[in-house]
């Protein structure tokens, strides 16, 4: 057989244009990962059973560079009972991360909930007392923060400790028992441990709902100032933005949020986002609750949840200096702790909805922007 050189060229050329064609392909992103490389990194929370199912677990490792524990990092997970402490679940998350090259985020040190009673209470059945308590605490802390060492990159050393009107949360056990200074004792138990571990550049961070309120974003705000002016590390806030598809809250409340927060120093990060699609009902730092005033929303389609989320990716790609991280909080609607709300970019099957390719579109012009 004689080779016919001309038709080899030819060949050899064609394959170079598809090989070109592929590249350009492959520079094209399509998973959100790729997208909101150079952005921030872009988060999901994952309960254990999603590393043992095969759909969840490809979508976490292809879009997403960063996961939550959604419960299993919690004091109830891992210390249930005082001093016996419980990391595999947390370990399995961990480990996917690692092997996925995936930040991993704490969640959470203090919190009113899912905390076990015993940690308020005395060896006499009494209130514990302010330092027993801060010895718990800082017990706790040293043991998560040493047991996964090196391996997560920011931790919620509060959550949720203020009301919307910015008066510290009043039925917390933990001011109740340490007082009113529980939250700066936190964040200096939390810095003192990570330097003890050689861990001073993971992220100490606040973290909330309703983040936008004017009279919460005051009240983190002055927090932050105090904690600065005594030289108490805090690096981030965290806005856990479980919002509504009926521009509740709207673009120009959020982004006053951003700038009050970026102008602290600290690092933002949308940290539990989900936004509910269901009238008469809001997102709670609870779950959805009955609310009748929630009834802009009428359009709860595919095509407005599409731009809903459109509309507040936007804003943080504007704002992608400040973001470190958006976080969503669950896989798809079927996983969500709001599941009545259908409030994921994924379906019940696991299938991307409108949403998803909004927020894809979103982090692609990003991207090529700061690429000019
Ligand atoms: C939720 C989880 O998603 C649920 O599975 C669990 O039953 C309750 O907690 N604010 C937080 C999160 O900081 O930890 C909460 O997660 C949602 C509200």
């Amino acid at each position: 057989m004689s080779i016919n050189l001309k038709s080899l060229s030819v060949l050899a050329a064609g394959v170079c244009v598809a090989a070109f064609a592929l590249q350009a392909n492959a520079q094209e992103p399509t998973r959100l990962r790729q997208a909101a490389e150079g952005l921030f990194l872009i988060g999901n929370a994952a309960p254990t059973r999603a590393f043992s199912d095969l759909i969840a677990s490809d979508i976490l490792a292809q879009d997403f560079d960063r996961l939550t524990c959604e419960n299993e990092m919690k004091w109830d997970a891992t210390e249930p009972q005082e001093g016996q402490f419980r990391f595999q679940q947390g370990d399995t998350l961990v480990e996917f991360a690692q092997k996925y090259n995936m930040k991993v985020h704490g969640h959470t040190f203090l919190w009113h909930s899912q905390t076990p009673n015993w940690v308020f209470q005395g060896p006499d059945g009494q209130r514990a007392s302010r330092e027993l308590v801060l010895k718990r605490l800082e017990n706790h802390i040293r043991n998560l923060m040493t047991h996964w060492k090196g391996k997560i990159q920011s931790w919620d050393v509060c959550n949720e400790c203020f009301e919307d009107n910015g008066s510290p949360r009043g039925f917390s056990p933990w001011r109740q028992a340490i007082g009113e200074d529980y939250m700066e004792q936190a964040f200096r138990i939390a810095d003192k441990v990570a330097k003890e571990l050689g861990e001073e550049k993971v992220l100490l961070v606040y973290n909330d709902f309703n983040m936008y309120k004017p009279g919460k974003v005051q009240a983190v705000v002055n927090m932050v100032k105090d904690f600065k002016s005594k030289g108490v590390r805090i690096d981030a806030i965290g806005m856990q933005a479980h919002w509504q598809s009926n521009d509740d809250p709207d673009i120009a409340t959020i982004e006053a949020a951003f700038k009050a927060y970026a102008g602290t120093g600290c690092k933002i990060i949308i940290s539990e986002m989900d936004i509910n699609t269901r009238n008469g009902f809001r997102n709670s730092g609870r779950g959805l609750e009955r609310d009748d005033s929630v009834q802009g929303n009428a359009d709860a389609s595919a095509d407005a949840l599409a731009k809903r989320y459109k509309d507040v990716f936007d804003l943080f790609v504007k704002y992608h200096n400040d973001i470190y991280a958006v976080t969503l909080w669950g896989i798809g609607d079927s996983w969500s702790w709001l599941r009545g709300g259908q409030p994921l970019i994924f379906d019940g099957n696991l299938d991307p909805k409108p949403c998803y390719y909004s927020v894809l579109e979103s982090l692609k012009k990003g991207q090529k922007e700061l690429k000019k």
